[in-house]
């Protein structure tokens, strides 16, 4: 029967578009596959067509297939049911089943190919942080109707900021990349058919040097000299960021993480300065840290300057010291002694000025140096008034 006729008889009879539906074997389904299509109500006179490519036309106690398919396509009048086999691509479209005067229902058959051959390219593997942009590529040798998830180590990377993903979703975009971005990544390709992951791409990612720490042990305000002080500079840095000293401004030739300062000298004070430098990022970072070294002190001593105590006249006493000397207190038989408007003590030249001099005055004086890193009290000096 010619196609024509039939379309002609469609028009003019098709009265109902009711709620029946048909069914696929399998949906989507992979080429070279076979499929059946089932109606859920048995047709005795309709169609089946493919767009507006008759298949089949039903009469009762008989089905005319048209010649197009002959050769691939087997109808079953008990059932109504139609089955292709060796699907082709192009196979995929509306399939329509028509039972005349009776209802028309449709379905949209999937013919995919199965995905073979995933591969995955970089546009390049070793990468600066903040600098440089990832680019990763997924392909397949064959497939259709691809979808495609992207995987770093076991989680999926999702697009957001700074990933995008495009063609599809074939293209994974990172820009400024950052250190956490490295890891394995590969790509999961799927259809309705097959899937199939990519040999994994590691991405290398140079960093820093960042969060740069010095670490001085151990850790004073002041050390005494003698001393041995370690100073030690670390950074999160990869590669491993070289290290190159300076000491108050001035480069030491001295690299690597720890500087070990040994039996420290007072002239060793100053500004200890780390450099730290990661040659494949280019970048610098620095950090700074001050040595104080202080000579201990060895001897105190008590000396009049001037005449002797005299009653109602100004006396004074020296307090002599070796060694670094941060503070001085004075004390009168054991006991602190305070500035008054009699007692005058002054710090920059260690004297007690007693002004003016009374009897109470009469006592064993001492003097006591202190510094960060040690003290020392002097012998006695009594102090007899005339
Ligand atoms: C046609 O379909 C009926 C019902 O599903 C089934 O019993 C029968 O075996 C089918 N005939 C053929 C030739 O496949
Ligand atoms: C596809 O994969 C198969 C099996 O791994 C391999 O033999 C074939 O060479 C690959 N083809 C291409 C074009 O890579
Ligand atoms: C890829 O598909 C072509 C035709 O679509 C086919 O000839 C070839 O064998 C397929 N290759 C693989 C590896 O499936
Ligand atoms: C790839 O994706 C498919 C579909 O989402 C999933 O079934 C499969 O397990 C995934 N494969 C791997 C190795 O994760
Ligand atoms: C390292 O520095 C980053 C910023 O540069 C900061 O977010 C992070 O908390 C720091 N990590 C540590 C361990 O200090
Ligand atoms: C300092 O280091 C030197 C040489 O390693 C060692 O002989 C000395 O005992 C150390 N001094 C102290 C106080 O640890
Ligand atoms: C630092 O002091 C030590 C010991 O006092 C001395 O040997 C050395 O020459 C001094 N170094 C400098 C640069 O003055
Ligand atoms: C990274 O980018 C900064 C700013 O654009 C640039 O100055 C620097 O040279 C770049 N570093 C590298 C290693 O490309
Ligand atoms: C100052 O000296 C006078 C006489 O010696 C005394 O009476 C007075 O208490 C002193 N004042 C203070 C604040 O020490
Ligand atoms: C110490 O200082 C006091 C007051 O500042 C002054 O009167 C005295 O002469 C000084 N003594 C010496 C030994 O410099
Ligand atoms: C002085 O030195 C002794 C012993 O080294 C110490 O016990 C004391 O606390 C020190 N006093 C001061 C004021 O530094």
């Amino acid at each position: 029967m010619d196609v024509r006729v039939v379309l002609l008889i469609l028009a003019t009879t098709i009265t109902a578009t009711g709620s029946q539906k048909i069914y696929a074997s399998r949906n989507p389904l992979a080429v070279g596959s076979s499929v059946t299509l089932f109606s859920q109500d048995i047709v005795t006179t309709g169609t089946w067509i493919f767009h507006n490519n008759l298949i089949v036309f039903i009469v009762p106690d008989n089905a005319i297939i048209a010649d197009s398919w002959k050769d691939r396509v087997t109808f079953n009048s008990t059932s109504s049911s139609l089955t292709i086999t060796s699907v082709k691509l192009e196979d995929s479209g509306e399939y329509t089943l028509t039972a005349i005067n009776t209802f028309t229902a449709k379905l949209t058959l999937s013919v995919q190919v199965p995905i073979s051959n995933v591969s995955l390219t970089a546009s390049n593997t070793d990468l600066v942080e903040f600098n440089d942009t990832a680019v990763l590529t997924c392909s397949v040798l064959n497939g259709t109707s691809l979808s495609y998830v992207w995987m770093k180590g076991s989680s999926e990377v999702a697009a957001g900021a700074g990933v995008q993903l495009s063609d599809g979703g074939a293209t994974l975009t990172m820009v400024g990349v950052t250190r956490y971005d490295e890891g394995s990544y590969r790509c999961n390709v799927s259809n309705g058919v097959s899937d199939a992951i990519s040999p994994p791409v590691h991405l290398n990612i140079n960093y820093g040097p960042s969060n740069t720490t010095m670490t001085i042990t151990p850790m004073r305000s002041a050390y005494i000299t003698g001393s041995n002080i370690t100073l030690s500079c670390s950074a999160e840095s990869k590669p491993p960021a070289g290290v190159q000293w300076m000491f108050n401004g001035v480069k030491l030739n001295h690299f690597g993480p720890e500087l070990q300062l040994e039996m420290v000298a007072e002239n060793k004070s100053g500004n200890y300065k780390c450099i730290l430098h990661n040659t494949v990022t280019s970048r610098f970072t620095s950090k700074s840290g001050m040595i104080r070294i202080l000579t201990p002190i060895v001897a105190v001593v008590v000396n009049p300057t001037g005449g002797p105590p005299i009653l109602h006249e100004q006396y004074m006493l020296h307090c002599e010291v070796t060694g670094y000397v941060g503070n001085i207190q004075w004390s009168r038989n054991g006991q602190p002694i305070t500035a008054d408007n009699t007692s005058v003590i002054d710090m920059t030249n260690r004297t007690l000025l007693l002004k003016p001099v009374q009897l109470s005055d009469n006592g064993d004086y001492r003097c006591e140096a202190s510094s960060p890193v040690s003290n020392m009290t002097s012998h006695p000096y009594t102090v007899e008034v005339n």
